[in-house]
């Protein structure tokens, strides 16, 4: 069965999330859209909101996010309990991200990398696994 990745955008990452749904599904994966659908302004609260309650409540184990930086739509995600959204910007981070912090939320900054470096951070992301051990002490100590 192919593995679902659940993605959403705002007007700022919708360039991007169009490129990476088109990439995703070349890969033989299946993708779950939220939208945004178009470049007309939106509030990405709107549609981050749903993408991080889905992987709360373990319909999926890892999803993508993106706006103009990355910020918002992480900031938004990482209300959710057991959400761990990473912010990143290449592709040594991806990996960190779910090497050390299990981050089960990739947030991409639209408007300041380009759609191939995205990719490989997708890649990165999607495909390397969470080392456990010390790193899941910590990762018990930030839920409050
Ligand atoms: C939209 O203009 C922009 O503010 C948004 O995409 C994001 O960068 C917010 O953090």
């Amino acid at each position: 069965m192919k593995e679902i990745i659940p993605i959403a955008c705002d007007h700022g990452g919708f360039a991007m999330k169009q490129y990476i749904i088109e990439k995703l599904k070349d890969n033989a994966y299946e993708v779950k859209d939220y939208g945004t659908y178009s470049e007309e302004s939106v509030d990405y609260p709107d549609f981050i909101h749903p993408l991080a309650k889905d992987i709360e409540d373990g319909v999926y184990p890892l999803g993508i996010i993106l706006c103009g930086s990355g910020n918002g739509a992480q900031m938004t995600a990482n209300k959710h309990h057991n959400v761990r959204a990473a912010l990143c910007w290449n592709v040594e981070l991806g990996k960190l991200a779910r090497q050390h912090n299990n981050a089960n939320i990739l947030s991409l900054p639209g408007r300041f990398i380009s759609h191939e470096l995205a990719w490989e951070i997708v890649q990165a992301y999607l495909t390397t696994p969470f080392e456990g051990g010390r790193h899941q002490k910590r990762i018990d100590k930030i839920e409050l």
